[in-house]
């Protein structure tokens, strides 16, 4: 925790959207009068047939339903593109900067048109239609965002998976969605290797009853790859074959507009489900306002399109603004250390926006890979994902910045669609590690274990109390499952899953989630999701998997393994082990730390105390609370004695 502040530079103040006195009086017009409120800025797209209707929604259990702007027609795809075409068209929407220095790419407004309208018949030419579901499992590379953009241009839903998830956790996203149709490219190519991304798409879709009608390919690097004929064509090949025009569908506001799996507590990833209307109002809003973006701004988000940053921040939200928007293939380190700096010198970027654990991991190699670039194009930096450290926040502040910008720390989630607790940089005095106020429209609370809501300077979990246009909609498929798990633990509000702490001026500082969930380089995992993966293997009786701190990711995978009788625990096995969560979930789900362990610590009734793991897992001993209660208190010492080392 860090007591420093930072005021608003005057300069910003005056020439930012928006200065404080000005956020105090928007904010409080936005939860008085929500509908007036919404209804105003709604109109900041544009409605084929506009709405007449405002917010219609409720957190009553057991009938939580969420609408905005519910008789507005509109079109995402037109919004993105089409309706700038006839002011500026000739302006860059997309730069592509490549994995590798020498390959990038200006893709202009009047280009992206065309290129969405080929993408788009190709999938028409294939029977896609308003409603179908389409896979997407794509590189960093342009033809993601024509393929989001075509897919809502259709009115067909999309469903991104991340390249770092494997044959089996794409099989299953698959399926679950139903998608008939996967857009993929041969390889993927990242810090110079090779992901063999059509691969995965054969092992997963052969997996699935039935398979898939379509596998559509994209030539990335002209790796050989096999091609199932009647099923499989090459992207280049179908687009040659249609023209560059096609219809928007026009769609109503809450017809559906992506899926995205997200990790939670419990069970496989749920399909959170975005729609039309108020998803793009909230994410063009906040791109505006939190980025405080201009014409004329270079603007680069370097997630991926596979998670829901890659959604809100590269693609819908600035395109919606007809900004200029980057797009990055490749990683922080490679060739070198410079690469994200000089790449904002290349391209003249002038808003930033990143993840704490790439801060971390490039402040190890010192300030000399920053300095020796200018960076005088930067004038914002942007933070998302993951709690930001204060070290890594000074140095990002001081040794990128060099103290002429501001960092916006934003706090969401894959379920709010879009920033909802954040700085505005003309508006709020900066707390290094405090993600600060609410955005317009969003109603934080605190409370504690019982539901207890919690005044002033306070800590507990936090909920927000009422609905945003950009809030998911529901569980895909499973609507049962939305009101559990969002509105079940605090009738009547959103539950996040995260924990916080509001201070003296009233400003949020989140601690992490509070469920069993980790956050690992800013990508969530569920402890569960690793535990079932670890026990389907044919060695392992039983697994626990908790976080632990750690210096880059922020917090590390630990599990505690207990082997079938006669088993060894050997190193190879755990090498093994390793590598089988790696091919059941991804690369991203790898265990950091296994330990091996005669046994669990769990109550009487036969509960695993998760607690004691965790915090073992941390190194403090000393808190471990009440053991008494074990149904075997002695797997504790064992524990300890055997508590497995950071790297
Ligand atoms: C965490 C990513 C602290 C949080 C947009 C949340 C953060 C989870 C921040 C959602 C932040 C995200 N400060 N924690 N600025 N941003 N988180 O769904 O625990 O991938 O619940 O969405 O990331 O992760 P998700």
């Amino acid at each position: 925790m860090s007591d420093k502040v930072y005021d608003v530079p005057s300069q910003w103040a005056q020439k930012a959207y928006v200065d404080d006195a000005h956020y105090q009086s928007m904010y409080a017009a936005s939860v008085n009068d929500p509908n007036a409120f919404w209804g105003e800025h709604g109109k900041r797209i544009d409605w084929f047939t506009p709405y007449t209707k405002v917010k219609n929604t409720s957190y009553d259990p057991g009938h939580v339903s969420i609408k905005w702007f519910e008789d507005g027609v509109t079109n995402v795809a037109y919004n993105c593109v089409d309706r700038h075409l006839e002011t500026r068209g000739d302006q860059v929407a997309i730069i592509w900067e490549g994995d590798s220095p020498d390959e990038s790419r200006k893709i202009t407004y009047r280009e992206l048109s065309s290129e969405v309208n080929k993408l788009a018949n190709v999938l028409r030419n294939r029977g896609v239609e308003k409603g179908d579901r389409v896979t997407i499992y794509l590189p960093m590379i342009p033809e993601a965002a024509f393929a989001m953009l075509a897919c809502a241009r259709l009115g067909a839903i999309h469903s991104i998976v991340f390249g770092g998830f494997s044959p089996d956790s794409l099989g299953g996203r698959i399926a679950d969605c139903g998608s008939k149709v996967v857009i993929t490219a041969d390889e993927g190519l990242r810090g110079g290797r090779k992901v063999p991304l059509k691969a995965n798409v054969d092992a997963a879709v052969n997996q699935i009853e039935g398979g898939v009608d379509h596998v559509i390919v994209v030539r990335r690097t002209g790796g050989k790859v096999d091609m199932v004929p009647g099923r499989d064509v090459y992207y280049d090949e179908a687009a040659a074959m249609v023209t560059d025009e096609c219809p928007a569908e026009p769609m109503n506001a809450e017809d559906p507009l992506f899926i995205l799996y997200t990790s939670g507590s419990t069970g496989k990833p749920k399909g959170v489900l975005h729609t039309t209307g108020g998803y793009l109002v909230y994410a063009s809003m906040t791109h505006q306002y939190v980025f405080d973006y201009h014409p004329g701004d270079i603007y680069w988000c370097t997630a991926d399109v596979g998670w829901v940053t890659g959604h809100s921040y590269i693609v819908y939200g600035p395109l919606a603004n007809g900004a200029t928007t980057l797009m990055f293939e490749g990683i922080p380190n490679y060739p070198s250390m410079s690469r994200f700096w000089d790449v904002i010198d290349k391209h003249q970027v002038s808003i930033f926006y990143t993840a704490p654990t790439a801060i971390r991991s490039l402040m190890q190699a010192g300030e000399e890979p920053v300095k020796k670039t200018s960076r005088a194009s930067l004038r914002l930096l942007g933070s998302v994902g993951e709690p930001i450290n204060p070290e890594a926040w000074e140095w990002y502040y001081r040794v990128v910045g060099e103290e002429r910008c501001p960092i916006v720390d934003t706090w969401w989630q894959t379920e709010t669609g879009g920033i909802l607790i954040t700085p505005l940089p003309g508006a709020t005095k900066l707390k290094p590690g405090s993600a600060t106020r609410p955005f317009f429209g969003v109603q934080p609370e605190v409370v504690d274990a019982a539901g207890q809501v919690l005044d002033g300077a306070c800590e507990g979990n936090l909920v927000i109390a009422d609905s945003w246009p950009g809030q998911m909609r529901t569980v895909y498929g499973d609507h049962e499952r939305f009101e559990q798990t969002y509105f079940a633990t605090y009738p009547g509000k959103y539950f996040t899953g995260d924990g916080c702490r509001r201070d003296a001026d009233g400003f949020y500082w989140i601690t992490g989630r509070v469920d069993d969930v980790i956050n690992v380089s800013g990508h969530r995992m569920g402890t569960a999701e690793v535990e079932s993966a670890l026990v389907a293997h044919p060695k392992v009786s039983e697994a626990a998997v908790v976080g632990f701190p750690h210096d880059i990711k922020g917090q590390g995978i630990y599990a505690y393994v207990t082997l079938m009788d006669g088993v060894e625990p050997t190193e190879e096995l755990r090498k093994e082990l390793v590598a089988w969560v790696r091919r059941e979930i991804g690369p991203i789900a790898s265990p950091d730390l296994i330990q091996f362990a005669p046994g669990l610590p769990k109550t009487r009734s036969g509960k695993i105390m998760r607690r004691i793991l965790r915090k073992i897992a941390e190194d403090q001993f000393e808190s471990l609370g009440d053991t008494s209660t074990l149904a075997d208190p002695g797997v504790v010492e064992d524990l300890i004695s055997n508590r497995q080392n950071k790297r």
